[in-house]
């Protein structure tokens, strides 16, 4: 009889803990906005309660030592670094109805290395930025940590993850036929600095509505730029890169944006995922340049991200990987411009060009504040003028003008410091609902001109004295745009002297800024600058 008691009651104590045990796979969306990514947590809970496992999504992520006390379930884990180091991560969690409730925790864990305000130039090799981590900018959708619900797939122990592959090494590759394309700085708008996962097949032609609507298109801005988030969780079952439900119908979509006199931009990385842990065109590369070119795809911008978990952070090996797509465009059968983004690791303007590349990042990430973007634009750039030209330029990262982040006088730097650096101008702002004086930065035509001044000569800084930088870009003309920057709290006047631009004798001088001739000068030109301002002139041949 005590015999059967002990059994009965060791019974219902194994029936009580298999209950409760975790063990097993768990399964379900991983983004607020899309189905476009799946999150998989597989567990193995120990008799001892001690719980290990990984957590597939964003990245790849391993959980070291979990718990459930009381309920609350904690798990340490341990995610892959941007530097080949490892980040100690801790998810919480709790089983309500039968679903695992997982709190994902914050990504980029603030600004990792080789990020900073504005990227650092001394950035480690393949260095992905800390994208998600931006201010609002978060792929998950939020600013701080999210809840997923996910689903028991099974409830088998599950097999631990494979060993991660040897790192792939490819030697450099040979020269990639030129496209041809982006003749001069290509321009338009890309939808992840104000929307980030946000963007859908809805705002991109309600985007393509107001680029004509506001004269954006007449000023010249063309392309319409989808960035991450637009892909789907799986591939088909032929290995064909798929939407996610955002994203209905991309050929309607582009029909829509060419029906309007615009093109049509995307987005992919050479590695398995994008930066937001979307679907990558890593070995799918011919068969996604075939797929954008049958969707009517005009860009692609190609984002490292996690290649670097792939691929050796060799120059030759980045250049290689890049090679691949650019080649892979080229036999797509349509013309598609291709911008590369690897944060301006490993010298790409020694190479992006060979590759096909037209236009490649040179920084990491700018953000919308005066630090981020005069970092970028006054620091970052200077002797990066030699690899600019027709058809390859450097991207100094896309426009924040207009969101809301820094004063007017700030943007006007901004457009003014972008066109003298012959940038893409890519807009990042909301253009269906864009102030006035927004509009009027954006589209001053003048400014514009000096940026898509053709032969494109990236400009250069001619003089420094603290605060005050002098700029000067040579154009075709023969005369230069010159900017009179100052980058103190200040006021300031600030004299651009004939013998540092290159230039002598008497000039007409133009203010394109307030629309006005100046008249003529000799050997320089004084202004009184307001602090982060600009003073921006053309002097004549
Ligand atoms: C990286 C890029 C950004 C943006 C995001 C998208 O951070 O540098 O411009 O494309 O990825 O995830």
């Amino acid at each position: 009889m005590k015999w059967l008691t002990f059994c009965a009651a060791a019974l219902a104590c194994l029936a009580a803990a298999h209950a409760q045990s975790l063990t097993g796979r768990w399964a379900g969306n991983g983004s607020t906005t899309d189905n476009g990514m799946e999150i998989v947590v597989a567990l193995n809970q120990g008799a001892d309660g001690r719980i290990t496992g990984y957590v597939l999504g964003r990245s790849q992520d391993t959980i070291t030592d979990g718990k459930i006390e009381d309920g609350k379930i904690t798990l340490e884990a341990e995610r892959p670094g941007r530097n080949g180091d490892t980040q100690k991560v801790t998810y919480t969690a709790v089983i309500e109805d039968g679903k695992l409730k997982l709190t994902m925790p914050m990504f980029g864990g603030g600004r990792g290395p080789g990020r900073g305000p504005a990227g650092t130039p001394g950035a480690a090799p393949g260095t992905p930025p800390a994208a998600a981590a931006a201010p609002g900018r978060s792929p998950g959708g939020g600013r701080g940590p999210q809840v997923f619900e996910l689903a028991r797939v099974s409830t088998e122990v599950p097999k631990p993850l494979p060993p991660k592959p040897a790192a792939v090494s490819l030697s450099f590759p040979a020269p990639v036929k030129s496209n041809g394309l982006a003749k001069t700085p290509p321009m338009g708008w890309n939808s992840w600095n104000k929307f980030s996962n946000r963007v859908s097949d809805q705002m991109v032609r309600e985007m393509a509505d107001a680029f004509v609507k506001s004269g954006m298109r007449d000023a010249g801005y063309i392309y319409v730029n989808i960035d991450d988030t637009w892909e789907g969780a799986h591939r088909d079952a032929h290995g064909n890169i798929t939407t996610n439900n955002k994203f209905p119908d991309m050929k309607a979509l582009a029909d829509y944006v060419h029906s309007k006199g615009l093109k049509l931009g995307i987005y992919s990385s050479p590695g398995p995922k994008t930066c937001a842990g979307y679907e990558g065109s890593y070995q799918h590369e011919e068969q996604d340049a075939k797929t954008y070119a049958s969707w009517g795809i005009d860009y692609l911008k190609y984002d490292w991200c996690s290649a670097s978990q792939v691929y050796d952070n060799t120059q030759a090996t980045m250049a290689a990987a890049y090679a691949k797509m650019g080649e892979a465009l080229e036999h797509s059968g349509r013309n598609i411009v291709y911008s590369l983004c690897q944060y301006g690791n490993l010298d790409v303007g020694e190479w992006g060009a060979r590759v096909s590349g037209n236009l490649w990042r040179t920084t990491g990430d700018i953000r919308d504040t005066w630090a981020s973007m005069s970092h970028i634009g006054f620091d970052l750039q200077p002797g990066r003028e030699k690899y600019a030209g027709t058809g390859h330029w450097n991207d100094p990262d896309m426009l924040e003008i207009g969101n809301g982040g820094m004063t007017e006088i700030e943007y006007q730097t901004h457009m003014s410091l972008w066109s003298l650096l012959a940038a893409p101008l890519l807009a990042g702002n909301d253009l269906r609902d864009m102030k006035p004086e927004v509009a009027a930065i954006l589209m001053n035509k003048e400014v514009i001109a000096i940026d898509q001044d053709s032969p494109g000569k990236q400009g250069v800084r001619v003089a420094k004295d603290g605060d005050q930088e002098v700029w000067a870009k040579p154009l075709a003309d023969g005369g230069y745009a010159v900017g009179l920057f100052n980058r103190g709290d200040a006021a300031s006047k600030i004299t651009a002297k004939w013998s540092d631009i290159g230039v002598t004798g008497t000039r007409k001088l133009r203010d394109l800024w307030k629309h006005q001739d100046l008249g003529s000068m000799s050997d320089s030109f004084s202004a009184e600058v307001p602090s982060h301002g600009v003073a921006l002139v053309k002097i004549a041949k």
